[in-house]
């Protein structure tokens, strides 16, 4: 027989086995069908851009730094961007531009940060629940991922000191502000006691940052990092998608020591460097834009959306039901208890013309089945209102059954 008459399937490593297709795929599916309004993705509002001022941005570099900007690069990052990212972490810890390692995203930062760090068998401690795409980032580095119990202030330190004396974790990964998926930000007492928790216990943090700016009050969250103590100890990721664009794929780690020689090695096997033209670009709008003026536009139209969702819902949910007003950021979490199975009702949802994202994908283990993670950024308030009230009588029928 001849073999190449069988077609033909390369197999996948056994770090990817059972990721072949992902739920959420599905869930993002049936999102995107015409006639639902989702709010299971944190996409930023488009029209909130600040296009003009990012499009000079780019006529400026190509037309001044035309060349450089399409050659290739270093691997920790174009100087003047990694100048615009210590000047700005300079507001809360001191910080140079060999502090910091620029990734193409947040996302390519910790799974800069997973290659650079673990090894198969670590244990990486995260919060209960946290950001999916992270866990999915130190899973296929081998990891064991364990949640540890949160409250509305976030990781809970007795749970903490637990979970490190039981597995003596690799690190723990946190998001301290605005947490993706429940919105939720640590105070600044309990940002000690995590702190305390972790150098007693000489373990290394992760801290994600990518939503701290997106503040409605204007009040800034001090990192965890800049605790005395923490920098050493701290790996520390920041993101421009949030505040100016996901399209241009621009963040960047804070670190410290002879592991930031090991993040760019990891960076430069990974992708050589990010996009020479959009680090220039990006420098130039951090140098010359007014992005704090931007950050309070689109913050108040933010809030505005939040508030017409967070309205819209309470009065549907039960009394005892956890749904967060979060004070920033891009998302809001609801877990209505009394039985209800937010996967299950996902179907009737977008039958209504609603879509949302389940809760039991950010957990570890243990999922809350009732969750959901619904964004309120996308949508203005009088979309949101008409998709709540079609919500209504989807979320009356599976409370009552
Ligand atoms: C907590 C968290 N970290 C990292 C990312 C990745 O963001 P990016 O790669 O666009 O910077 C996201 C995106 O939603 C996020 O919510």
């Amino acid at each position: 027989m001849n073999t190449s008459d069988h077609p033909f399937s390369i197999s996948a490593a056994p770090r990817y086995a059972g990721m072949a297709s992902s739920p959420l795929k599905d869930i993002f599916a049936l999102a995107a069908r015409p006639g639902v309004v989702s709010f299971a993705g944190g996409i930023p509002d488009p029209e909130l851009f600040d296009l003009e001022t990012v499009r000079e941005c780019f006529e400026w570099v190509l037309k001044n730094q035309g060349t450089r900007a399409l050659q290739y690069g270093v691997s920790e990052g174009e100087t003047e961007l990694r100048e615009q990212a210590a000047r700005r972490l300079c507001r809360d810890l001191p910080t140079d531009t060999s502090h910091i390692q620029v990734t193409s995203g947040s996302q390519e930062g910790l799974f800069v940060i997973a290659q650079a760090l673990l090894s198969p068998g670590d244990t990486v401690l995260v919060e209960s629940p946290t950001y999916l795409a992270a866990v999915q980032a130190f899973t296929v580095h081998g990891a064991r991922i364990v949640g540890v119990q949160t409250d509305e202030d976030g990781m809970v330190p007795d749970a903490l000191a637990e979970a490190i004396a039981e597995h003596s974790p690799r690190f723990v990964y946190l998001i301290p502000t605005f947490q993706n998926p429940t919105g939720r930000t640590m105070p600044a007492e309990r940002r000690r006691a995590v702190a305390a928790v972790l150098q007693s216990t000489g373990t290394l943090l992760v801290e994600d940052d990518p939503y701290g700016e997106l503040s409605f009050s204007g009040e800034r969250f001090t990192p965890i990092a800049a605790l005395p103590g923490m920098g050493t100890r701290t790996l520390l990721l920041n993101s421009m998608s949030k505040l100016m664009s996901p399209g241009v794929r621009i963040g960047w780690i804070r670190a410290e020591g002879s592991i930031r020689s090991t993040l760019a090695v990891a960076k430069a096997a990974i992708s050589m460097q990010s996009s020479v033209v959009d680090q220039l670009a990006v420098a130039r709008y951090l140098a010359t834009a007014d992005l704090e003026a931007h950050v309070e536009r689109v913050g108040s139209v933010y809030q505005e959306r939040r508030d017409a969702l967070h309205s819209a819902l309470r009065p549907l949910l039960p009394e005892d039901a956890d749904l967060t007003c979060p004070a920033g950021g891009m998302f809001l979490w609801a877990a209505p208890g009394n039985g209800l199975d937010a996967q299950a009702m996902l179907s009737d949802a977008v039958e209504a013309g609603v879509a949302y994202l389940p809760g039991w994908s950010f957990y570890a283990e243990d999922p809350d089945l009732s969750s959901m993670r619904l964004s309120f950024v996308t949508h203005s308030p009088a979309v949101i209102e008409d998709a709540v009230g079609r919500l209504a009588p989807v979320l009356d029928r599976h409370l009552a059954g």
